[in-house]
């Protein structure tokens, strides 16, 4: 595990922005797990200027996110699919098929949508680099506390918490939905590479559970320790609870002189 530790939120976007491009300048048609939440925003934003004053080329890269909305369709301005359309891809040259976004608007056979989400993962040749927020109950994704840590792609129904979390990008009166489509724990961790992004204190605890707690259903963003490529990329506030800064500090300058392809 690797902790890289940032001042502020704008500085975790930029770190995440440049492990994202080093990717896709390693391997033009690498696949990418993406994520939404407000913490990603700037890391777009950054991917976006690379696009346009780098040429940073997504021509042939393939992305698949992560969750959606249950019950909204892609043109809901609250849905994930409209998120990433307003941050990436409408600035970026990511050819429209290459594009994979569970389909909130979905009726009927649940099971079967989800199962060939997850099989066009596999056909894919599974998720090179895996984006990931983190939720204030530590989940990742929409894998709420107690879900299997076996999990694949399924319908979730959200907790209150996460429910009163994202009322504030909702209209008043507005109805929040109480099921999502989401990859399960045993998706993500089937990718070669993790990339977790925290901002601010309301993530303290999440993060220093994640990452120092037990592993548990209780906390599914802590089934990351099972994982062997994970880099966590915290503001100072979201990284305020960790007890081991000092150790994942030495850790870091010890693996950018070591081994600095792992950067
Ligand atoms: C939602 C998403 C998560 C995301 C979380 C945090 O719950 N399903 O994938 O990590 O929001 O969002 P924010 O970055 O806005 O705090």
């Amino acid at each position: 595990m690797l902790l890289v530790l940032k001042p502020d939120l704008e500085e975790v976007g930029r770190e995440a922005a440049r492990m994202v491009a080093s990717a896709v300048r390693r391997n033009p048609a690498v696949r990418l797990g993406l994520a939404t939440g407000s913490t990603t925003v700037g890391m777009y934003q950054e991917l976006v200027r690379l696009h346009r004053q780098e040429a940073l080329d997504f021509s042939r890269v393939l992305t698949f996110n992560l969750d959606e909305y249950l019950g909204l369709s892609a043109d809901h301005p609250q849905s994930f699919a409209y998120f990433m359309r307003q941050h990436f891809f409408s600035h970026v040259n990511v050819p429209p098929a290459n594009i994979h976004i569970p389909d909130g608007s979905i009726k009927g056979d649940y099971r079967q949508y989800c199962a060939a989400y997850e099989q066009s993962i596999r056909e894919a040749g599974g998720i090179d680099l895996q984006i990931l927020g983190i939720g204030r109950n530590g989940h990742i994704g929409f894998n709420e506390p107690t879900s299997s840590l076996g999990s694949r792609t399924r319908l979730k129904v959200l907790t209150q918490e996460t429910i009163e979390d994202n009322h504030k990008f909702f209209a008043p009166g507005e109805e929040i939905p109480q099921c999502a489509i989401t990859m399960g724990i045993g998706t993500i961790l089937q990718a070669r590479r993790i990339l977790l992004l925290a901002s601010g204190a309301s993530k303290a605890t999440a993060i220093s559970n994640a990452i120092e707690g037990p592993v548990t259903a209780s906390v599914t963003a802590s089934a990351l320790q099972l994982h062997p490529e994970v880099t966590f990329i915290v503001d100072r506030d979201a990284g305020a609870q960790l007890k081991q800064q000092a150790y994942y500090r030495r850790v870091l300058e010890m693996t950018v002189a070591l081994t600095p392809e792992r950067m």
